[in-house]
């Protein structure tokens, strides 16, 4: 997969994998891995779907509505591609803490409902329930931080509830933070990201 690696002043910080949003690239979350932790390696990966000519992590059949046969593929994808770079990098592959935007969210959340040892941790900017009607794995041990929007037309309250809900459920222990915005990403919700993962790791 098209990436950045960039190698961290502390290698026992977890590695930030930084997934963008739909029609983003790798570059564009790099400013908040400076905020979140400047000292980690970050691995920043761009989507191999392309829609309309803008970068994806998996095919939607419309907006919110996914094509769960791509998302399992992609989830897969993206699961091995860590595996090898951890190999071509030599970073710890147990020690990976996802920051995700949006769709990069959404497949980060697909990597915590497939295998219980994908990730370390998670931050997940306005992400929504990427399937449903599955049983997830033991997520015990694992923080996630969730930003929300009370006004996001993509991401409902609701489904901020479901996937707060699915993921406590499986053992995870999940904090949210609402912000009183849309969809987007706000300074604010970056801070108290930073905040919550200065507090965890
Ligand atoms: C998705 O497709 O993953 C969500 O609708 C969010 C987005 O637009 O990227």
């Amino acid at each position: 997969m098209k990436h950045i690696f960039k190698q961290g002043s502390d290698a026992s910080a977890p590695v930030l994998l930084l997934l963008h949003g739909t029609g983003g690239t790798e570059r564009d979350l790099l400013p908040i891995a400076e905020v979140v932790s400047p000292t980690s390696s970050v691995l920043s990966v761009r989507g191999n779907v392309l829609e309309n000519g803008m970068p994806r992590f998996f095919r939607r059949l419309a907006e919110g509505i996914f094509d769960v046969e791509d998302l399992i593929f992609r989830t897969e994808e993206l699961n091995a591609f860590l595996d090898s770079a951890a190999e071509e990098y030599q970073f710890d592959r147990r020690n990976v803490v996802a920051i995700g935007y949006s769709n990069g969210a959404n497949i980060a959340g697909s990597l915590l409902f497939h295998d219980a040892n994908a990730l370390r941790g998670a931050i997940l900017h306005h992400p929504m329930v990427p399937l449903r009607g599955k049983e997830l794995p033991n997520l015990s041990g694992i923080p996630i931080f969730i930003g929300a929007g009370k006004n996001d037309p993509i991401c409902s309250s609701r489904e901020t509830e479901d996937l707060t809900a699915m993921l406590t459920q499986a053992g995870a222990s999940v904090d949210v933070h609402w912000e009183n915005y849309g969809h987007q990403l706000t300074r604010t919700e970056v801070d108290a990201a930073a905040a919550w993962y200065n507090d965890q790791f």
